[in-house]
């Protein structure tokens, strides 16, 4: 039998959602990751040190007996960002981020930042204790398709250039134009690229029917991007690693007149992945991808326990548990060739 062991990988951008949802949540991240950044951004959101050590107590409370999970925390910018929080969370063990929204970008960034000299200070105060800047790299202006690449030309290269040591993470790039910005910016640039951008084009979405459970945002994109997201995770630059942007909601909130967008992937977050880099020819590139190149930008030791996946033939269940309610997991009743051992 096939078998592929990796070191074991980390979730450089995960949601695992509260309450009675972190019951499912964590359970299937901790079956394969052992780290993940935990994003902020609940209702209401994790602005302060406190608030991100309660929910860090709430998420461990579910990581379940034997398993090995450890939640890096990250906290929500808002336009009032305080710069004497920023620097008691740049001292705090659990705490590895901070998390840009731009106001009205993506799901619960109500609360995100209206303009970037807003929180110049805060800015500024990461740059000088050395926490990362993780950015939803689209504005809240023009065609939804383009969102990302303006975002490039009218606030990262502005940003960057004002910051040019703060460690920044392109978060889930969506485009062409994403990856060869990462490419050709400064090592303080990095990207997480999640399994659903690598696997699907906006077809998947959009012909043939509506299919809500694959909106997401950033919205999924054409061909070209797609191919060229495959080639910065296959190329072993890196600059590009594992960030899952699983997103749960639950089957009411995305089948509705008005969906939510985030697609959950954590159930078989790896197996996907394992079937990109398969399908590129590049299965001994997943290693780094997933287990190395996110710990080195983030200047954390690397695992050194391994996971093991074997190639056997399964199918994705058509649909999941998700505290009370259901969730459909990304590629639900389809057929994958890689699994969990
Ligand atoms: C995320 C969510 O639901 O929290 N949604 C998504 O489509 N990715 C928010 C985000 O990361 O943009
Ligand atoms: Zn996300």
């Amino acid at each position: 039998m096939n078998t592929l062991t990796l070191i074991r990988p980390d979730d450089w951008h995960l949601h695992l959602r509260d309450g009675d949802k972190l019951a499912c949540t964590v359970a299937d991240s901790a079956r394969q990751f052992q780290r993940a950044i935990i994003m902020p951004n609940l209702l209401p959101p994790i602005t302060t040190v406190a608030l991100a050590e309660a929910y860090r107590q709430r998420i461990i409370k579910h990581i379940p007996p034997g398993a090995k999970f450890e939640p890096l925390m990250t906290l929500y910018l808002t336009d009032n960002a305080d710069v004497k929080e920023i620097i008691s969370a740049a001292a705090h063990p659990s705490i590895q981020a901070v998390k840009l929204y731009p106001a009205g970008a993506t799901t619960h960034s109500e609360f995100g930042v209206t303009k970037l000299e807003n929180i110049y200070s805060v800015l500024s105060a990461m740059e000088e204790h050395q926490l990362p800047l993780l950015v939803h790299g689209e504005v809240t202006h023009g065609d939804i398709f383009d969102r990302e690449a303006i975002f490039l030309d009218e606030v990262l290269t502005p940003l960057m250039k004002r910051f040019p040591n703060l460690r920044i993470v392109l978060e889930h790039i969506s485009t062409k134009a994403a990856a060869d910005f990462v490419k050709d910016a400064s090592t303080y640039l990095a990207a997480t690229i999640t399994p659903h951008h690598l696997r699907y084009t906006r077809d998947q979405l959009l012909v043939g029917g509506l299919k809500p459970h694959y909106y997401c945002l950033p919205i999924l994109k054409c061909a070209a991007d797609r191919e060229a997201l495959i080639a910065a995770a296959t190329s072993g630059n890196p600059k590009y690693f594992l960030g899952t942007d699983s997103a749960p909601h639950s089957i009411a909130n995305k089948q509705s007149s008005c969906g939510c967008a985030g697609i959950y992937n954590s159930f078989a977050a790896l197996p996907l992945y394992a079937e990109v880099f398969a399908t590129a020819n590049a299965l001994d590139k997943l290693e780094g991808f997933s287990s190395f190149y996110g710990a080195d930008f983030y200047r954390l030791p690397r695992n050194t326990e391994t996971l093991t996946l074997i190639q056997e033939s399964w199918e994705i269940p058509e649909q999941l548990a998700f505290g009370h309610e259901q969730v459909i997991p990304l590629g639900a009743g389809e057929c994958l060739s890689w699994r969990l051992s």
